[in-house]
């Protein structure tokens, strides 16, 4: 069986700048994949190759099997990826349910999308806030909404920027809870975040980007004492 992503030798380059060098990576569905690495590493841009906002010069990208390589965001999406921004993009002037409903419009269950945001509401605990405006989350809840909102769509995979940044900690211990369940009912789950304890308690294995490559990947236990990677987080200023 395919892995719900499989990333082939991507390269993406800014000008002279070659801000992913070779990259090659999969998520499976079930497990929580890591992706992390210093600041300017390349991980958004990768975010941005696999949900189909930026090109890669070289390399493929397949959904469950499907090359996507040249396909748009749109029918990325329904191929079930999923994805929030390292930048908060809720619509502010919408209340936390009405963000959820817009998305839901989106998914397999648009004709049901009221229940779908109901249940999302529910699962995450976001019921008191169902009618606040997005504007007037702290920005622990507007990510946790954020995920919501990717959730609506019903995704396969879903990809997370940073999700927790923001988060105190007891909202970063249930989100961690929230990130395990997706996994067990069988999404594939790519995180990206700074926050090491989360990921090395989420993740069944990680990535490490640095300059572009990825310089190791394995179990939590086995990137925690990896030289090479201890390396690179030593040499950030
Ligand atoms: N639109 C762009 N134009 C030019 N250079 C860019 C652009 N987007 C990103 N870069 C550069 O590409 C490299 C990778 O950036 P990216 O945002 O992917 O890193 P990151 O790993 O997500 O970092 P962070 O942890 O700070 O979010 C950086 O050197 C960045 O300055
Ligand atoms: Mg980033």
């Amino acid at each position: 069986m395919p892995s719900q992503l499989e990333v082939e030798d991507i390269s993406v380059a800014f000008g002279g700048h070659r801000a992913l060098d070779g990259v090659t990576l999969r998520a499976e569905r079930g497990h929580v994949t890591g992706l992390i690495g210093p600041n300017g590493a390349g991980k958004s841009t990768l975010f941005d190759v696999i949900s189909g906002l930026r090109k890669p010069s070289t390399g493929t990208v397949c959904l469950d099997g499907h090359d996507v390589t040249r396909a748009g965001p749109a029918r990325r999406a329904r191929h079930g990826l999923a994805r929030t921004f390292q930048r908060l993009e809720l619509f502010g002037r919408l209340s936390v349910r009405d963000n959820l409903l817009v998305a839901a419009e989106l998914g397999p269950e648009r004709r049901h999308a009221g229940r779908v945001a109901d249940e999302i509401i529910d699962r995450l605990d976001l019921a008191h806030l169902a009618d606040t405006t997005a504007d007037a989350l702290s920005t622990g809840i507007g990510r946790l909404v954020e995920v919501a909102r990717a959730l609506a769509v019903r995704p396969n995979l879903i990809l997370l920027d940073e999700p927790a940044a923001g988060q105190d900690a007891q909202e970063t211990e249930l989100f961690a809870a929230l990130l395990r369940a997706l996994a067990e009912d069988g999404t594939a789950v790519l995180l990206v975040e700074h926050d090491m304890e989360l990921v090395m308690n989420v993740c069944d294995e990680v990535y490490v980007l640095d300059l572009g490559r990825i310089i190791a990947s394995g179990p939590p236990d086995v990137i925690r004492r990896d030289e090479s990677v201890l390396a690179a987080y030593l040499g950030q200023s």
